[in-house]
């Protein structure tokens, strides 16, 4: 059972680890993954409108038989077709997740929205109307928050960003920015290290830090676990995906993993900076 929660700067609550339903269920029926991370505990679904699977995601809460309270939705923003409202895809994305809300809503990429000050006014009004309880963006860099924040009535409560060791560098500057203006970082992306580009310089510190806790502990930690205790200690949610019954046990498990030392976090840091691996949204390491 995922249990960690995180407080948003809206009063509401974020499970930390987050199952998403892009990347490798990109587009498929998402039906039976959806249903076997549910049982496994997992509340928080990360789905978008690009995906084209909300309908399986909506079968899998519905079959679930979970209490909707229990569960933490997402949903993204993508394109608003002509003649329509931002109002209208969410309605479309709620009839197809069978929900009468989502928990997140957010914009997808500032890219498909040359006003984005009135597409984010559209947000605030549906978190008013309550279609969203929570609202933010993806993708967004330092110069696209700049572009809504001084009109703001409410703030983004998340900025869902690729985050792991090889983009620190390049994210430095837009995570100071998150903090001041108190917008939570959510990772996607997160096991890039160990899935994307195996045999970088972090690989060999992961492995000994698992080593380290694995014996602290008294039962095996592994390098993908000590990726994701990184990002609990910063206080970043984790959205990861997998299609194993086994992995889902491993997600879950990091929550029961000790800290890592300062030391520690440090050496992945320092070594994650050595290399640049960015692989989704290039444009937030282009410019800030
Ligand atoms: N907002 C955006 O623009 C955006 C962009 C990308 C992703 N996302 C969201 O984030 C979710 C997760 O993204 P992601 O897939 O990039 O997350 P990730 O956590 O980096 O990677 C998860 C994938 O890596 C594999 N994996 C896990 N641990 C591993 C290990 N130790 N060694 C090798 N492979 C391992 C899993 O496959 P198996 O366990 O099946 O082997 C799974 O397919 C997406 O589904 C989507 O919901 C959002």
């Amino acid at each position: 059972m995922s249990r960690l929660t995180l407080n948003l700067n809206d009063g509401n609550k974020i499970p930390w680890l987050g199952f998403g339903t892009g990347t490798a269920l990109l587009r498929k029926e998402v039906k039976d993954e959806v249903l076997e991370a549910i049982a496994h505990g997992i509340t928080h679904l990360d789905g978008a409108q690009i995906y084209g699977n909300e309908e399986s995601i909506g079968d899998a809460v519905v079959e679930s038989g979970v209490p909707r309270s229990s569960l933490f939705i997402t949903t993204k923003l993508w394109e608003v077709p002509a003649g329509k409202t931002v109002r209208d895809t969410l309605v479309e994305s709620l009839r197809k997740l069978k929900v009468d809300y989502v928990d997140l809503f957010l914009i997808h990429t500032a890219r498909q929205h040359p006003d984005l000050k009135s597409v984010w006014k559209q947000l605030e009004d549906l978190k008013k109307e309550g279609l969203a309880k929570s609202i933010g963006v993806s993708n967004f860099r330092i110069k696209d928050l700049e572009a809504i924040l001084p009109d703001a009535e409410i703030l983004p409560s998340v900025n869902q960003i690729e985050y792991h060791p090889y983009v620190i560098k390049a994210t430095k500057l837009l995570l100071e920015f998150l903090k001041k203006h108190d917008i939570m970082p959510t990772s996607y992306g997160g096991i890039t290290p160990l899935n994307r580009f195996k045999g970088g310089p972090v690989d060999p510190v992961l492995d000994k830090i698992a080593k380290r806790l694995g014996e602290t502990r008294g039962r095996p930690v592994t390098p993908g676990q000590v990726l994701q205790v990184w990002l609990r200690q910063q206080g970043i949610p984790a959205i990861t995906t997998t299609s194993k019954a086994e992995r889902l046990l491993e997600y879950l498990d990091v929550e029961t993993i000790p800290d890592l030392t300062p030391e520690e976090i440090k050496e992945i840091e320092e070594e994650g900076s050595k290399v640049h691996h960015q692989v989704f949204a290039q444009w937030l390491s282009e410019d800030n």
